[in-house]
């Protein structure tokens, strides 16, 4: 077996606190392994052109350990495999070039950090034979096989710092706010803020909520004296019997994007309630700025176990936190997948008992 001496390192999908502490990780604990670190630029769109990769040495990931983004870059499209690009070379067809380039550039092994997307990209050039490692990222928390995924410690931590400060604005004006928070498909960062910052209403993807129902716990808080009101909304929830909220339809350069259900609920919510309401969309403020230390802890974690597995050549694996290990799975295991709220998880019903209601 010919010695592993050189990687590439990728980040892919929408940035998450902890990419840097990841891509400093893999570079220290390969250096020390007397590995190399290709650093790709821009997802696997560093693996187009050679000017779009440098090398990274241990002084090059000084002082990134608690800094947000990604200092590789990053994007957010859809699965650009089958495409044609325009390359120094001509057109070709987007996976055969980056699978070219793989080895022109001299690399033995890829450590792609990156959400359901990019893996799912990645598990396509582990069938065409690249040695591949992955590191599951997003502050969504939606990917399954892995009880958390860094940054989205940091995502709850940040919307949870909003709520507190949207409840002493809503009880001086004995208003309803209504919080929009990021998630996709799931409810996680909808669920564990709403709790965290003492939310009345959760409305998360799981759960189809009625208005009506939201509208009359609101209205009970009033007639018992508390005369304001949380409304914690996953971008991603829906009304019984409607639709997901889109600002636009999945393109051939961007992935669908997810918003607006706050902006909606507003005025209807106004009205139900009689009641001044307004509406907060924390957008992407929840993914910046610097990594809790936990995020920064598992970020390392999985660096090193990502490292660790390449030396024992375990590719078409990504590293995974089964608490209180870190473990690998099959990254074939989980692509295409969402892991959702489960709805006999503990938190929720602690909540539901609690008083908050899902609108169900
Ligand atoms: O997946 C992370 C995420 O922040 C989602 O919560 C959100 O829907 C999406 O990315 C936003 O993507 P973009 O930054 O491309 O608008």
């Amino acid at each position: 077996m010919t010695p592993i001496k050189r990687i590439g390192i990728l980040t892919g999908g929408g940035d998450a606190p902890g990419l840097n502490a990841v891509i400093r990780a893999v570079v220290k604990c390969a250096w020390n392994s007397g590995i190399g670190c290709v650093g790709l630029e821009d997802s696997y769109d560093g693996l187009l052109e050679f000017d779009r990769s440098r090398i990274i040495a241990p002084r090059d990931v000084t002082g990134i350990l608690r800094l947000g983004g990604t200092i590789l870059g990053t994007i957010n499209t859809g699965n650009p495999f089958d495409s044609i690009v325009n390359t120094s070379d001509g057109p070709r067809p987007y996976g055969e070039r980056v699978i070219d380039m793989f080895h022109k550039m001299g690399l033995d092994a890829l450590v792609a950090i990156g959400g359901d997307g990019t893996l799912a990209i990645g598990h396509q050039f582990c069938l065409r034979g690249i040695p591949l490692v992955g590191v599951p990222k997003t502050i969504d928390n939606d990917i399954v096989g892995t009880t958390n995924t860094f940054g989205f410690d940091t995502a709850v931590a940040f919307a949870t710092d909003a709520i507190d400060r949207l409840h002493t604005t809503a009880e001086a004006h004995h208003r309803i706010m209504i919080v929009e928070v990021m998630g996709r498909h799931a409810g996680w960062i909808a669920l564990y803020a709403g709790v965290a910052g003492g939310a009345d209403a959760i409305l998360i993807p799981e759960i189809p909520f009625d208005i009506d129902i939201v509208a009359e716990r609101l209205r009970a808080r009033d007639k018992w004296g508390a005369k304001f009101s949380i409304v914690v909304v996953a971008e991603g929830a829906f009304p019984k019997g409607g639709k997901v909220t889109l600002q636009e339809a999945a393109n051939e350069k961007h992935v669908e994007r997810l918003g607006g259900i706050g902006a909606q609920l507003c005025p209807a919510i106004a009205q139900l309630t009689n009641k001044e309401t307004r509406n907060v969309v924390l957008g992407h403020l929840q993914r910046g700025g610097a990594p809790t230390s936990f995020d920064r802890v598992l970020a390392t974690r999985f660096g090193g176990k990502a490292v660790e597995m390449i030396k024992q050549r375990q590719f078409g694996c990504m590293v995974a936190w089964d608490p209180p290990d870190i473990i690998t799975r099959p990254i074939e295991d989980i692509v295409g997948k969402t892991k959702t709220v489960p709805m006999d998880f503990d938190l929720l019903q602690t909540a539901r008992a609690l008083g908050i209601t899902f609108g169900d």
